[in-house]
């Protein structure tokens, strides 16, 4: 079997997630090098993903290193220039979302994809890769709940968590910037049309430090679409049960609900507190198997040559709705797209 090489550029909290996957669990792909700006991480990737060929600078790892794709889990604000730098070096890309933190940034992107048709590229919305979210998705098009007119989707942090949430606060870009990028993918996803207009607001209950950095620890927004429809978005930082993901897609003949209670498992637990689940505690845990799924998608476009579903225009597309999310939530007006 061809193994596809891959050379990997950020090994930090997803990094890791994508690195463990492409090294053991995606059998037509090798990991061969590796690429962060944070020493003990590349320590990391010789010891424990068996990777010796690492750099601290990433454009020394397109020159140098034996790969044919990058995968790329860098901090945001690098993804753009990676992309381009490693489709200009005639290397496939995997880049995990967003595309970018501003539109002029995806449109840059974009013209590099569009230079490179003979090479693969994808966008890590990894939820499309999700056994529920494609379950409906593959519902909704054979026509299981007539047409969907209305999507209402919920995306809470951990309150476990919320002190890396306060911490990166004044730097996310905003609570909708930073949270609902998979939210709005997904709901143009299953509205098969676009945003044409969002009003937006926040709040902060439990956290002042969100307020005193410029952001909320809650945000909800409303968005038209241009085929009539709606989307309802409530993205927060502050759950205190878990990982609190949920999605419900809502048509003319019928609704259908995505994770409407965020359970751990199967398993019921009845004790001195009740009948019970528990609920997912994070987002590797949640998208365990969807991270697993998206990998294995590009990796075999790749040997396949063709392009995922996920291209660069929903990346664009996420990056400009947030963008204009954020200036509702902002000035209190309503924001036409
Ligand atoms: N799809 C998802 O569900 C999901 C979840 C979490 C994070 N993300 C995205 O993944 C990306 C990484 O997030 P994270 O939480 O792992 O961040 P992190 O801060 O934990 O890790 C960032 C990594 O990027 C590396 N890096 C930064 N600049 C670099 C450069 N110029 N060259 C080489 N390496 C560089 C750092 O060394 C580090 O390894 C972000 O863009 C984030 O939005 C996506």
């Amino acid at each position: 079997m061809k193994k596809i090489k891959v050379g990997i550029a950020g090994l930090g909290r997803l990094g890791k997630v994508h690195a463990n996957n492409i090294a053991f669990k995606i059998p037509n792909a090798e990991l061969t090098a590796a690429c962060s700006i944070v020493p003990a991480e590349l320590e990391y990737a010789k010891e424990k993903l068996g990777v010796t060929d690492v750099y601290t600078d990433y454009r020394e790892m397109l020159a140098k290193a034996d790969i044919d794709a990058v995968v790329i889990v860098t901090t945001s604000s690098e993804h753009c220039w990676q992309i381009e730098a490693a489709l200009d070096a005639g290397k496939h890309v995997f880049s995990d979302k967003p595309l970018g933190v501003d539109v002029a940034q995806c449109k840059q992107a974009e013209k590099a994809v569009e230079r490179h048709p003979e090479l693969t590229f994808m966008l890590g919305f990894m939820r499309r890769y999700d056994k529920s979210y494609a379950y409906a998705k593959q519902k909704i098009d054979a026509g299981a709940i007539g047409t969907p007119y209305m999507v209402k989707a919920t995306g809470i942090d951990p309150e476990a968590l919320v002190e890396g949430s306060i911490k990166f606060a004044a730097t996310s870009g905003g609570i909708f910037l930073d949270m609902a990028s998979h939210d709005i993918d997904l709901m143009r996803w299953f509205m098969g049309s676009d945003v044409c207009e969002i009003y937006a607001t926040g709040a902060t209950f439990k956290h002042p430090e969100f307020r005193a950095a410029g952001d909320d620890e809650t945000g909800a927004a409303m968005f038209k679409f241009k085929n009539g429809g709606i989307g309802i978005v409530h993205v927060g930082r502050t759950a205190p049960h878990g990982y609190h993901v949920e999605t419900e897609i809502i048509g003319t003949e019928g609704t259908i609900r995505v994770s409407g209670v965020p359970r751990k498992n199967l398993a019921d637990i009845y004790d001195a507190e009740g009948a019970r689940t528990e609920c997912v505690g994070s987002f590797p845990e949640r998208f365990d198997e969807a991270y697993q799924l998206e990998m294995q998608e590009f990796i075999d476009c790749v040997c396949e040559g063709k392009q995922p579903g996920v291209n660069v225009y929903d990346g664009t597309k996420a990056t400009e709705i947030a963008y204009a999310t954020t200036e509702a939530w902002k000035t209190g007006k309503i924001v036409k797209l």
